[in-house]
């Protein structure tokens, strides 16, 4: 019997709960409830264990979302997790954006065509390995905005966007008969600060905004405490040893569902560095504890997909992330069933929920290779510059106060005849092309903080650009406040250069279609725009081949792909077959640095593991220094505790330096390894010092080639990954050192120590160390 909405029925709904109401229903919307019960997630009053798994929908061909969902719910998901990056919806303040791949609410509307729920992560905040975390650029046409505070021109700007979101997916909530349970407020804020009352404020915004599904913050175990707040329901964040991390959730909710927020089932990739491979072991065991113990969880990600465009993030403190996310997830970055994907499938089939069921995957998408084809024009950067400007001020030349936010910047000047001399910038956001009269002479290169490059004489007057590329903005930690282009005061020969000509690039679809081609000659190798049409007899998904390019981005048809760099690992760049038409297509590729050979083709598996270090115009992967401990005496001595656990240690009287000296003397398993998850400095009066500034001063070993356990990654703020010494063509042995320069002389009062994360036995976890404090440190 199909159920009429009369004036009294309706009136009758409700004072009946919604789960009640239309149960027989199929033209009235079907109401469920969902709550968060004493011990458990309750949907329509019974018990809901949620195998969640995150896909983020910008990171998809629109085309494609129904496939990936179908794919999500056929490993057996019964919730779908989405981040919102604000900087696509409101790419202009007050300008607000929800079509094509921005269309939130459309892929909320296909999860739950397709039986899946869904949580949203609006943000403001969202990290991700997105531009700036998913912070809009224009935040920092103000120049001392403090994000993620109470600062009220970052909270007002943030107001006016959550409340947009609540105007468009407010409306999907499952209080409103739609598919989103619960909506999470920020980002691991427990990880950047601890202010409750801005996680306050903005939890009042998502109430102001509409918002009336349970909220939440999700956090690592070490940072569940900071910033939190008993009307926020909390959930962790980790990639393994669940029990662990639900004991740290334990502490502050007693009582009520465990769920993991983010589970990792790999790891995203940063160029120059190896493809991340999870441990599927490890993986598979801690679903099945998740699944035995009544616990929820999120897969993060179960479909990393592609960050198209320019929107690829940086890592802290500056290592910028592939297009490719990849993230070894269970469904591979085309839409593709794995093992991983089926060893899942299996285990949550073991799981079901009384009713549940798990469908079979939908067919794979259809995958093309493209014949080499040459490409024949091309359009030299130089010779299309369109007009420039003077700045008002050569104060600041950041791309941010001239009104751009993504692509090259170039700053043009002349310099007189003179002797050879040091030309340096304050720093470069992120890679300085330097060039004398048109020659390359060098890169200004953000990764090593290499600022400096010898000018040569100069018999008469020559003109010097700097063409800087940006990569996207770092998305982690105070870094976040990412000022692209020349950062000043940039000097030569001790005088400041200020008489500037600036020439603005943002690669976007107007300058693009500006660019004045012809003929392409090989050999030139300056920065170019590259372009052929190629055909292509059936669309379907293919890999364009990059190996024979250098360093830029790439467009077809007008799409952006992403940005590709010889030096790996990622050396393809997946053109998802809905992009391509029957017939005639058009590739663009700016390459900064000139192919080898100016030709592409389409492949029909992705290259995501081949690094190519010997490419890298960097000449040495760290800046050459000397560590000088001999003459130093250690400020602190002792010996971790096994384990996992983070460690606080105190160092009294507290040590003052610019350069900050951990050496690992021997490892708990008598190994010669060291490894670090994380290393967080404290000040005088036992709070964290801020990141801002800090760099790897030096590492005696780093293994660079087996695994990514490049020495960054132990103050990126991630206990997720690790620094962890060579294992691979060489094992040497302790004593290893990892310094970090902050920037400034800090006075150092302790440090927090977190071993690398893992279950069972755990190489390089550090036993007795030492700990050295000072301004000579290091010599360069
Ligand atoms: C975190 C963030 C995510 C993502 C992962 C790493 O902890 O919350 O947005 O950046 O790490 O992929």
């Amino acid at each position: 019997m199909k159920f009429r909405l009369t004036a009294l029925a309706a009136f009758a709904a409700l004072l009946l709960p919604f789960n009640m109401f239309a149960a027989d229903s199929v033209e009235a919307p079907v109401r469920h409830t969902f709550a968060i019960g004493t011990n458990d997630f309750l949907l329509d009053g019974a018990r809901f264990q949620i195998r969640c798994g995150e896909i983020h929908a910008p990171r998809v061909p629109r085309e494609y979302w129904r496939h990936r969902l179908q794919m999500a719910k056929a490993m057996g998901l019964n919730t779908v997790c989405a981040y919102l990056f604000w900087n696509m919806h409101e790419p202009h303040p007050g300008e607000f954006n929800w079509t094509g791949q921005a269309d939130a609410a459309e892929f909320c509307r296909i999860a739950q065509e397709e039986g899946l729920w869904v949580i949203l992560r609006p943000g403001p905040y969202s990290c991700a390995e997105w531009e700036m975390g998913g912070f809009p650029w224009w935040l920092l046409k103000t120049e001392d905005i403090k994000l993620r505070t109470r600062d009220p021109r970052y909270l007002d700007a943030a107001r006016k966007y959550l409340k947009e979101v609540g105007r468009v997916l407010g409306p999907l909530q499952i209080t409103k008969g739609g598919p989103i349970l619960m909506v999470q407020v920020e980002n691991e804020y427990g990880f950047y600060g601890k202010d409750a009352e801005y996680m306050g404020a903005l939890r009042q915004t998502m109430l102001d905004s509409g918002f009336d599904v349970p909220l939440f913050a999700c956090n690592p175990p070490y940072a569940l405490k900071n910033g939190y707040r008993a009307d926020l329901f909390p959930v962790v964040n980790f990639g393994s040893d669940p029990v662990a991390g639900f004991k740290a959730l334990r502490e502050i909710l007693p009582q009520g569902p465990l769920m993991c927020g983010e589970f990792y089932p790999g790891w995203f990739d940063t160029w120059g560095a190896p493809h991340h491979l999870g441990n599927e072991q490890t993986y598979l065991g801690d679903l099945e504890y998740m699944l035995t113990t009544g616990a929820s969880f999120s897969i993060y990600m179960v479909h990393g997909g592609t960050s198209f465009g320019l929107w690829s993030g940086a890592d802290r403190p500056f290592k910028p992330d592939t297009s490719s996310y990849d993230y070894d997830a269970p469904i591979s970055e085309a839409g593709w069933t794995t093992e991983k994907f089926f060893k899942t499938r299996d285990l949550f089939a073991k799981h079901l929920l009384p009713g549940e069921t798990i469908p079979e995957p939908p067919a794979k998408n259809p995958v093309i290779s493209i014949a080499p084809t040459e490409v024949t024009e091309g359009a030299p950067v130089f010779a299309n510059l369109g007009t420039g400007f003077q700045p008002d001020s050569a104060e600041t030349l950041t791309m941010e106060q001239f009104d751009q936010g993504y692509g090259c910047i170039l700053y043009r000047t002349t310099l007189p005849a003179g002797p050879a001399v040091t030309l340096s910038a304050a720093s470069v956001h992120d890679f300085g092309f330097v060039y004398l009269n048109g020659e390359r002479l060098g890169v200004m290169d953000r990764r090593s903080g290499s600022f400096k490059l010898p000018l040569p004489e100069r018999k008469k007057e020559m003109s010097l650009d700097i063409l800087v590329e940006a990569m996207g903005r770092v998305n982690f930690g105070v870094e976040v406040h990412d000022r692209k282009g020349l950062h000043t005061p940039v000097k030569y020969s001790g005088a400041e250069l200020d008489a500037w000509q600036v020439f603005k690039l943002p690669l976007d679809a107007a300058m693009l279609a500006g660019l004045h081609y012809a003929p392409a000659k090989l050999g030139s190798n300056g920065p170019a725009f590259w372009r052929t049409k190629f055909a292509v007899e059936k669309p379907g998904d293919t890999f364009l081949d990059l190996r024979t390019w250098g360093k830029g981005v790439v467009w077809v048809n007008g799409h952006c792909l992403g940005r590709y760099w010889n030096i790996g690992p990622t050396q393809t760049a997946y053109l998802p077959g809905p992009w391509l038409k029957e017939g005639e297509n058009e590739i663009v590729i700016l390459d900064l640095l000139g192919p080898e050979k100016p030709v592409i083709a389409g492949l029909e598996k992705p290259i995501l593991d081949r690094l190519r270090p010997e490419l890298d115009f960097a000449k040495s992967r760290r800046p050459k220094v000397t560590l000088k401990l001999d003459s130093a005496s250690p400020v602190q001595a002792g010996t971790f505790e096994p384990g996992g656990a983070m460690q606080e240690v105190k160092i009294t009287p507290p040590a003052k330096g610019r350069f900050f000296c951990l050496e690992s003397l021997n490892a708990q398993d008598g190994k010669p390894f060291a490894a670090i998850a994380e290393l967080e400095l404290l000040d005088d009066s036992g709070k964290p010092l801020s990141h801002e500034g800090w760099t790897i001063a030096y590492v005696d070993s780093e293994e660079r080639d087996k695994e990514d356990g490049t020495a960054e990654n132990a103050i990126d703020g991630q206990t997720a990954n690790f620094w962890h010494t060579q294992w691979g063509n060489a094992q040497p042995n302790h004593p290893h050192q990892l310094v970090i320069n902050l920037g400034q002389t800090r006075t150092v009062g302790g440090f927090r120590y977190t071993p690398r994360q893992g279950d069972g036995p755990v190489g390089g976890r550090i036993k007795d160390y030492r700990i050295f404090v000072g301004d000579g440190l290091i010599e360069k």
